[in-house]
């Protein structure tokens, strides 16, 4: 265990990235995977911060502690680009996989656990010491089609929907708790906060008195309401732990949106897998390129 470790903390958990490519949601589907990875090697990123629903291990058999083909994959075309990849979980990563193998190792839920020789599981609540004044990973979001996932074990014979896919109040306290006093540059999340009268939350949150979202088939009032306190919740997070001039940088909802409140944090949400074609287009809508404080770097006007 010491020697995973100390192979860990000698990575990106205590060197500086000047250039990192942040990534939306990839569901496992390896061509918008190498896409990405592709673009951030055309970008000279040093490293890859998926923002969750990455799909490492997405693929059956579930919990074995074996390699998937897409985890495969994205491992072997991150070291012949030199780039590391760190990612986090959304609702619909394997949850078991990664709670179980930081058991077995060891690990704190809050430590970074290797998943390949390229590849990290970033922990929850894990700070990444990266500009002045570090990064907050904070994974997790609900998924509204619960119920069509509960079900899938007998349906399919495996699980496609994990019980702790969001975060608690517990685990926001910690989070808080441990941040307050240090806010971040960057919060790299799965969910958003909620933020209202965004457009976002005019389309998304039961919270906003106009609601513009049109009901979605299928989809339950109490998943909606529960992914609405998510929201609520990241908020405590959104306004005690990141700077004022901070980037909170998102996936989950599939969109590529950007925020900005009251003239100062900003937040940016990146889109899906689905905008990609089979030639690469639409990868600059899942991407997104950054320092270490957070700021954009415009690739086209950037020769370095
Ligand atoms: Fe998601
Ligand atoms: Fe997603």
């Amino acid at each position: 265990m010491l020697t995973i470790m100390m192979l860990v903390m000698s990575k990106w958990f205590t060197v500086q990235p000047s250039r990192i490519a942040l990534v939306g949601d990839v569901h496992g589907n390896w061509a918008a995977a190498k896409a990405c990875l592709l673009w951030a090697g055309e970008q000279q990123a040093d490293v890859v911060v998926f923002l969750g629903d990455f799909g490492f291990d997405f693929e059956p058999p579930y919990g074995k502690h074996q390699k998937s083909e897409f985890e495969a994959c994205v491992n072997r075309w991150a070291g012949k680009l030199g780039i590391d990849v760190l990612y986090l979980n959304g609702n619909h990563d394997n949850w078991a996989w990664t709670d179980s193998e930081r058991e077995r190792q060891g690990i704190a839920a809050v430590e970074p656990l290797q998943m390949a020789e390229h590849v990290w599981n970033l922990g929850v609540g894990q700070r990444l010491p990266w500009g002045e004044r570090g990064w907050l990973v904070v994974p997790g979001g609900v998924s509204i089609d619960r119920v069509w996932r509960q079900y899938s074990r007998q349906r399919i014979g495996f699980p496609i929907w994990w019980e702790n896919e969001a975060l608690t109040d517990a685990q926001i306290d910690d989070i808080v708790v441990a941040n307050t006093d240090r806010p971040v540059d960057v919060v790299v999340a799965h969910d958003c906060p909620y933020l209202p009268g965004s457009w976002l939350s005019r389309h998304l949150s039961q919270n906003e008195p106009i609601r513009e979202r049109s009901e979605i088939s299928g989809i339950g009032q109490k998943e909606l309401r529960d992914s609405d306190d998510h929201q609520l919740r990241l908020l405590r997070i959104f306004d005690s732990c990141l700077a004022d001039d901070g980037l909170w940088a998102h996936g989950h909802y599939h969109i590529n949106w950007r925020h900005e409140v009251q003239d100062s944090k900003r937040v940016i949400g990146l889109d899906c897998d689905g905008i990609v074609d089979q030639q690469g287009e639409g990868v600059q809508d899942m991407c997104l390129l950054v320092d270490a404080a957070g700021h954009e770097i415009d690739a086209s006007k950037d020769s370095t």
